[in-house]
């Protein structure tokens, strides 16, 4: 593999280092580029640029790899727990006992969020999507945790890191219930975090909750399984924000802004939409001509990902979770799963979705899956957001202890006029 390459422009030639990953694609640094040629770079949508270089995450898209530090999802997903993946990520290795206990004793230390954070959910109207208000409350821990707020100092963000995943699921929690007019429910911490999750989110003070064990089995895969994605929108959006050093409860609350969206973490929401607009299996032909005329701009929710060109790994283990909710919830008849094993099964074997390599994503799955545990879609997103809160918050810190770490600030192909002269209004 040679170490460098050289580029042409005109009668100049240009030699650029080549820096090699541990697997996966090397890169070409481009990072002199400009100084010695006067060039930029164009990549729209970064479909072939590497914003950063990080250890955390891998994926192999054409062979449907998902690696966190080295680790399969698959064995993850199998053998951990939410809290020990969330040790992986930001440390980088697997906690032995005492670093585990450590480290969940912390978490639990933090699961409470200040008194005064209740009135801000009296503001927003009842119905209001809970996502709607997580941006709002997420950026407003800001005001209350003054005192680790130097992103300087490592042991602050530390402490940050620690605060924000313990506190997410309390805010989370509190915007499920807000929305449907219960009281909120303080953490216990008697409980593990899932079993806490589910206990904040279900249960009500007239009666004593029950937490099913399959359920709490299935919401701690689906956490582990979104905890971490590389540099995906909602991740590359906390580092940019982070970049300019703003305090790390500003940059997660960036990153639930980014997520919201239809095409990232509120494709779960849409593709259960999808799959009830549908309606019964026998619509389904005319879905997958919508889906595959490019003048509708139609999509199947649920399928189809910028680097996934194989089936998701993460979404084989979602459709296992999804059929033992079902199953335990007495569901395991749903019109909406038989929609979409049908839906999947025509698609991947009609050519426009096996030659553009669309298959279905972790979010085809994991809405009926959710729904059927009792969670409204508006809160899919909210879901997906909380066990991101664990992937954002690894890159922050590593980002934080990259010395090549710069403030992001991307350059552009201006293609406006040129300077001209301010015409007055009376000549316009
Ligand atoms: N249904 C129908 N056609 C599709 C779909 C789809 N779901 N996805 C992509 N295509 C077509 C698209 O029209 C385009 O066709 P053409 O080349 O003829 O113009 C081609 O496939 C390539 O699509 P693209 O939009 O250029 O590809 P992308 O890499 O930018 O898009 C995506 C990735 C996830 C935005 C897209 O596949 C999509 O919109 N999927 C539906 C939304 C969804 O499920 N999102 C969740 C992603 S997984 C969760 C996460 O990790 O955040």
């Amino acid at each position: 593999m040679p170490d460098k390459c050289t580029l042409h422009i005109g009668d100049k030639k240009f030699d650029l280092p080549i820096r090699k990953g541990t697997v996966g694609p090397n890169v070409i640094d481009i990072t002199e580029l400009y100084k010695n040629t006067g060039y930029f770079t164009f990549d729209p949508g970064f479909t072939s640029t590497a914003s950063c270089k990080s250890d955390i995450c891998f994926i192999d898209g054409d062979k449907g790899i998902l690696l966190y530090r080295g680790y399969p999802i698959e064995q993850l997903a199998d053998k951990s727990n939410f809290i020990e993946t969330a040790y992986l990520l930001i440390k980088g290795e697997l906690p032995n006992r005492q670093q585990f206990q450590e480290f969940s004793g912390a978490i639990k230390n933090h699961t409470m969020v200040h008194e005064q954070i209740r009135s801000f959910y009296n503001g927003f109207r009842r119905g209001a999507h809970p996502m709607a208000i997580m941006l709002s409350v997420v950026g407003a821990l800001s005001a209350f945790y003054a005192d680790s707020a130097n992103v300087n100092d490592a042991n602050e963000r530390e402490i940050s890191q620690r605060r924000m995943i313990a506190k997410v699921p309390t805010l989370a929690a509190m915007a499920y219930k807000y929305s449907i007019g219960q009281p909120f429910v303080y953490p216990d911490n008697e409980l593990d975090y899932i079993e806490n999750f589910l206990n904040m989110c279900f249960s009500v003070p007239a009666f004593k909750y029950k937490i099913n064990q399959t359920i709490s089995h299935a919401l701690e895969k689906i956490f582990i399984l979104h905890a971490d994605h590389e540099q995906n929108a909602s991740t590359s959006t906390v580092r940019l924000s982070a970049s300019s050093a703003v305090n790390p409860f500003a940059s997660i609350s960036s990153g639930f802004s980014s997520l919201w969206g239809p095409l990232h973490g509120g494709a779960n929401e849409a593709a259960l939409k999808m799959l009830k607009t549908i309606g019964n299996v026998k619509n389904i032909p005319e879905f997958i001509k919508r889906a595959k005329d490019p003048k509708d701009n139609f999509r199947l929710m649920g399928f189809g990902h910028r680097v996934y060109k194989s089936y998701d790994p993460r979404a084989k283990i979602m459709q296992k979770a999804c059929h033992e909710v079902l199953e335990v919830s007495g569901k395991k008849n749903d019109d909406l799963l038989k929609i979409a094993l049908e839906l999947e099964k025509i698609a991947l074997n009609d050519d426009y979705f096996v030659s553009k390599k669309l298959y279905p994503n972790i979010d085809f799955y994991s809405g009926i899956t959710l729904n059927a545990m009792g969670f409204p879609t508006e809160m899919f997103a909210v879901l997906f957001a909380v066990a991101r809160t664990v992937g954002w918050i690894a890159h922050w810190g590593e980002m934080y202890s990259d010395p090549e770490n710069k403030l992001n600030r991307p350059r552009q192909l201006y293609i406006g006029k040129d300077k001209r002269d301010f015409i007055d209004i009376s000549k316009r």
